[in-house]
Formats: structure tokens, C-alpha cells, sequence
């Protein structure tokens, strides 16, 4: 059941059609890109901020919120710059991302609204400064690759734990899911 991140980069670029032309778009806006950087992180942090148990996180350590800032900036960034053209160097790092937010007990419910305001205010910056309607698909489709790193690493973890405490085998724990699910 364990993910390997390679291939799953390379699966979801498959199933979201991120194309050479979506890499090249968002490559030669990287400027740009790393130009609204710093607004984004606010924008970001206040959006979290304002929900009770977000911002309990965001504030449960010392210098967390500081952290936080700088290393949204340069993940920010690094959708548009691709690390390595968006190769193996790129879902490592989307992986170590997702395992940290796990391992912070930071689900599904916190992080999709999260990427979702990020989606929608880098569009309102992309129009209001004139850039393609092009590069709002292209952000949105490596927006959503990242978004599943991050959700997969939650089913990854949380199946590799049951199946190292229990013993079980992964064909009867996808047995009681489905027959949990069905009984729900
Ligand atoms: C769009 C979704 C999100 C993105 C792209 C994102 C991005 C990141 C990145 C890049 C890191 C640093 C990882 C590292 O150290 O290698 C991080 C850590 C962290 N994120 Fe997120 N995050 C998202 C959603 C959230 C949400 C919803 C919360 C909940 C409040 C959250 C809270 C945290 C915390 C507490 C850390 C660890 C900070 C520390 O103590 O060093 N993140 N995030």
C-alpha cells in the first residue's frame, strides 16, 4: 500500500493532463510567480487564522506561524519553477510535505478548503494583472497535484499504521472498509 512518490507525480500529471505546455507557461511566469509570493502567504494565513481550530494549530508552537510563512513562499514558488521540471527532486518534496501535515493530525477537512483559497486568490491576482486565462489552468492543475500528495499521504499513513499494529493483510483491511462503508 505504500506510495512511491515518483510514479505517482508522474500518474497524476497523466490523469490531470499536465501538459509540457502547462511547465513551460508556468516557467517562464515564474517572476511572476514568486512576485506575489509574500501576498499569497498572507492571504493564506489569514484565511486559516480565522477558523477556531486552524488557527490553534497554526499558533501550537513557537515561532510555528514565522515557519509557516517562508516555507509557503517557497513552495509557492517552486509550483512554478517545477524544482527539477516537476520530476523526482519535486514529489519528494510534495511527499515530505504531506507526511508533515499528517503527522500534525491535518486532514482532508483543513486542507482542501486551504488549497481551494489558494486556487481562487492567485485567479483573482491572474486577472486583475492581466495574466492568460492559460496559466490560471495550468496553477490550478499543479495546485490539485499537490493537494493529492498531500490527501494521499493521510490514506497512506493512517493504512500503513492499522496494518503494522494489527497484522493484517492489505486484502482483508480493504475488505472491512468496504463492508464498513456499506454498512454506514
Ligand atoms: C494548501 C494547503 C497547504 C499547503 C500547500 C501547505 C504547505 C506547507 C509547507 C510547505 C509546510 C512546510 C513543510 C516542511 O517543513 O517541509 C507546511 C507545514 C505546516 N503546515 Fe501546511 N500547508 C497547507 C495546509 C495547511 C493547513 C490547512 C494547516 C492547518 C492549520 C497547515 C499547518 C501547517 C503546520 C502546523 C506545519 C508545520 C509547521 C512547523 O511547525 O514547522 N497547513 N505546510
Amino acid at each position: 500500500m505504500a506510495l512511491e512518490p515518483h510514479s505517482f507525480m508522474s500518474t497524476m500529471a497523466t490523469r490531470i493532463s499536465f501538459t509540457t505546455e502547462d511547465k513551460a507557461l508556468l516557467q517562464s511566469r515564474a517572476d511572476w510567480g514568486a512576485n506575489i509570493a509574500p501576498d499569497m502567504a498572507d492571504h493564506f494565513y489569514a484565511f486559516l487564522g480565522r477558523d477556531a481550530e486552524m488557527s490553534a494549530i497554526l499558533n501550537g508552537s513557537e515561532g510555528r506561524i514565522h515557519r509557516l510563512r517562508e516555507t509557503f513562499v517557497q513552495w509557492f514558488e517552486e509550483m512554478f519553477t517545477g524544482m527539477d521540471n516537476w520530476g523526482n527532486d519535486y514529489a519528494d518534496r510534495r511527499w515530505r510535505i504531506g507526511l508533515i501535515h499528517v503527522r500534525i493530525g491535518i486532514g482532508p477537512q483543513h486542507v482542501v478548503p486551504a488549497m481551494a483559497a489558494v486556487v481562487q486568490e492567485a485567479s483573482k491576482r491572474l486577472q486583475a494583472e492581466g495574466q492568460p486565462e492559460a496559466l490560471r489552468d495550468a496553477l490550478s492543475k499543479i495546485c490539485m497535484i499537490d493537494l493529492a500528495f498531500i490527501e494521499q499521504a493521510y490514506i497512506e499513513v493512517s493504512s500503513a499504521a492499522v496494518l503494522r499494529e494489527t497484522g493484517w493483510t492489505e486484502g482483508l483491511f480493504k475488505r472491512l472498509i468496504t463492508t464498513g462503508a456499506g454498512a454506514m
